[in-house]
């Protein structure tokens, strides 16, 4: 069937992603179209209503990290209500296979959605989707020569729809809200999860209220959660403390939370891992670097990595290394002093706003998962991670916020203790883009030369009136 062969009701914006059967159909779901309507929802074929009719099982779970204990997946749940740990989705991976298998996602476009047999939302589920995800895995060819090393490459996910990998979770999370039946949305963040949660709830037409650490959230990321229609609210206090309001408040006010201890946002940027395995030929990289701050993304990969595997979608799985700046580094700190529990950072502090994290609600599943792949966590200074910045800027025209280059710091670190196999794969994730934070780019550069408007006064600031 080709594209132009499905009708698109205009007024809809249903994406149905229940495809979930081993029917077997040939599938004509891998057709996408780009819904004409400003809310750029995708539309799919009528193929999973026949589906649905043959009584597809449920093939995820969610269940409590700790206990094992399932929880309700038709609720909006963060914690176990029994032992109170974190929360994540489970996946059937025989079912999974098969569904996969009959799908034909390979002929899909890079993108979140591409993976929406491995993705838990339920049978008719109205998706709300930006075209997050496909982002471009870019060879460094120039910055692996300068460090000696064969293969290097930055998955840019600063070049999502709002400039951060959080639209990968967001979409899957605004489509579960809706699915919940919430109205209102909300999360604690240092600045991408506000500015993507405002977006999503913007097209989805869902009340969103943001709670940003005063005073620390990089401009961009302020200017565009208040574009995009959210209530900012600004905390006297750090992001530890303004998520700590947003758990204890969200049930009372009715809202759903959208921060990363949200199981379904984990679902959606685990689908970078699968990308990266897609782009490099269905091999997973030997090392992946990573920022950690709350701990999703991390832990997001790691899940992302083993389960394309266990599918047998790709071969091996990465070391993660979780990179952490020194002012923030509790997780860090786990592996250098061989601790089990977290000891919270009380005042974090990192050029570096979006990792500034002292009390990462995530960090058991970021530590289970760096341990589980060999990997370990590590710090990098503010100057450190100022300097990868400006290199990924100035050799491979990455521009990414500081936390975006605080992989690239990371892999420089460990390659100057000579911790690392040189001619290995190597991915740095690269979490946001550097429009966000304009100042901290331009305090670091040199300012332009003011000239009068002639000919003569360029020539002389070109020559340096040696001519
Ligand atoms: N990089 C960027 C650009 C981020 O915005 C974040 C987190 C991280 C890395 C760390 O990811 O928390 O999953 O370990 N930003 C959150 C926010 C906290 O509120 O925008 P993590």
């Amino acid at each position: 069937m080709q594209c132009s062969d499905i009708k698109l009701p205009r007024e809809t914006m249903r994406l149905d992603i229940s495809v979930q059967s081993a029917a077997g159909q040939t599938d004509d779901t891998q057709c996408l179209e780009r819904h004409p309507d400003v809310r750029r929802a995708y539309i799919f074929s009528n193929h999973s209503r026949r589906i649905r009719r043959e009584g597809a099982m449920e093939p995820f779970q969610m269940r409590c990290i700790e206990c094992g204990k399932a929880h309700d997946m038709t609720r909006p749940a963060y914690a176990c209500s029994s032992c109170g740990n974190l929360l994540e989705v489970r996946m059937d991976l025989k079912a999974a296979k098969e569904r996969l298998s009959k799908s034909g996602f390979r002929k899909r476009p890079l993108s979140v959605w591409r993976y929406r047999e491995l993705i838990p939302v339920g049978k008719g589920a109205q998706v709300f989707s930006m075209s997050e995800g496909g982002t471009p895995l870019v060879r460094c060819s120039r910055i692996a020569e300068q460090l000696g090393l064969k293969s290097l490459w930055i998955k840019f996910d600063g070049t999502n729809p709002t400039g951060s990998f959080k639209d990968r979770g967001m979409t899957v999370g605004i489509t579960k809200a809706k699915e919940l039946g919430m109205n209102t949305v909300t999360c604690a963040s240092t600045g991408n999860t506000s500015a993507s949660l405002a977006a999503y709830a913007g097209i989805a037409g869902m009340k969103c209220v943001v709670l940003i650490p005063e005073g620390k959230v990089a401009l961009g990321k302020l200017a565009q959660a208040m574009m995009h229609g959210a209530t900012v609210i600004s905390v006297k206090g750090n992001f530890d403390q303004a998520l700590s309001m947003v758990m204890k408040s969200s049930d009372k006010l009715g809202m759903y939370v959208l921060n990363s201890v949200n199981p379904f946002r984990i679902e959606g940027q685990k689908t970078a891992a699968f990308e990266v395995c897609d782009q490099l030929g269905g091999v997973a990289p030997k090392y992946l670097y990573i920022p950690v701050g709350n701990g999703g993304n991390s832990a997001a990969y790691w899940k992302g990595f083993k389960e394309y595997e266990s599918l047998g979608q790709s071969e091996g799985h990465p070391k993660v290394r979780g990179v952490q700046a020194e002012g923030a580094a509790p997780v860090a700190d786990m592996f250098t002093k061989g601790s089990k529990e977290l000891v919270p950072v009380k005042k974090p502090d990192t050029v570096a706003t979006a990792i500034r994290i002292g009390n990462p609600a995530n960090w058991k599943k970021t530590v289970r998962a760096i341990k589980e792949s060999g990997g370990y966590a590590s710090t990098v200074s503010d100057e450190e991670i100022l300097a990868a910045q400006k290199m990924m800027a100035r050799m491979e025209g990455i521009f990414a916020e500081p936390a975006g280059a605080a992989a690239l710091a990371g892999l420089i670190k460990d390659l100057e203790l000579g911790d690392i196999d040189r001619s290995a794969e190597i991915v740095c994730v690269s979490t946001g883009h550097g429009l966000k934070d304009p100042d901290t780019a331009i305090g670091q550069c040199e300012k332009p030369k003011a000239a009068e408007a002639s000919v003569g006064a360029l020539e002389k600031i070109i020559t340096g009136g040696r001519r």
